[in-house]
């Protein structure tokens, strides 16, 4: 008898409960580091995402744009993107072992240089153009106050990447894991962090500031910063799908707004 792949169960959830249920299986046991073959599986599930899959409206929707409009019982109300007019998070899910979120951007903003300690962090470009500059550390130095600085390896200099494009995939040690991003015109990153920032755990969000090494093109000295004064990240509701989560490992009831 031939069987139906995927599964008719399946196919019914929504785009961003397959993503959500594939990182409660790849991520929740954080003892074993998630191997190529899930990282590229995650990165699938990413690629066919558009805004309207997390419930924004990047303006080129059309009435059959978005496959999950059936399981959204919120179908209709969408967060405009033009309405973002400063970078915004909208918070999807989090648990101890993995946050999923969206960072909108007006055009023109930009997302200081910061780090992802210890962090695997996979995202994609629903929509727009986002420059982006990032690299790796080589090596962490001691610095005369108890701030962070080092040597990094430049890994995108200042590139443009214009959606759609594939999902990319940073680790710890490789990949670009401290990045910033500048709205080139409004945009929008789905992230999947695993495992999120965390202050107790030890993986605070850290910015950085960049200083060019002239007789070492393709490298760079980053030393901590404070953030921008006038820096602040504003939260909006999610208005997508709704998700079933796994309730052993929800603590979105201790979520706060995203504001700085
Ligand atoms: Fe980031």
């Amino acid at each position: 008898m031939a069987v139906a792949f995927p599964p008719p169960h399946v196919m019914a959830l929504s785009k961003v409960q397959r993503l959500y249920d594939a990182c409660d299986v790849v991520f929740s046991s954080p003892a074993a580091a998630p191997t190529l073959g899930e990282i590229r599986w995650l990165q699938q599930l990413l690629d066919g995402m558009e805004a309207a899959d997390v419930g924004i409206d990047d303006g080129e929707r059309t009435p059959s744009s978005s496959s999950d409009d059936e399981q959204s019982p919120k179908s209709g109300r969408l967060l405009p993107a033009l309405a973002f007019t400063r970078i915004t998070y909208v918070h999807i899910h989090q648990s101890d072992d993995f946050s999923i979120g969206v960072f909108c951007f007006p055009a023109g903003a930009t997302l200081p240089l910061h780090d992802h300690p210890e962090m695997v962090v996979l995202s994609k470009l629903l929509y727009g153009s986002v420059r982006v500059r990032s690299y790796d550390w080589v090596t962490e130095l001691p610095c005369s106050t108890a701030r962070k600085c080092g040597l990094a390896r430049v890994v995108a200099g200042d590139e443009v990447r214009r959606a759609p494009c594939e999902a990319s995939v940073l680790f710890p040690r490789s990949g670009g894991n401290l990045h910033a991003f500048t709205a080139v015109t409004p945009c929008a990153i789905l992230d999947v962090l695993t495992p999120p920032y965390s202050e107790e755990q030890g993986r605070p969000s850290t910015y950085f500031n960049d200083v060019p090494i002239p007789s070492l093109p393709g490298f760079a000295f980053l030393e901590e910063t404070d953030l921008p004064e006038d820096f602040n990240v504003a939260g909006a509701p999610y208005l997508g799908p709704d998700l079933t989560v796994d309730m052993d490992d929800d603590d979105d009831d201790d979520y706060d707004d995203y504001d700085e």
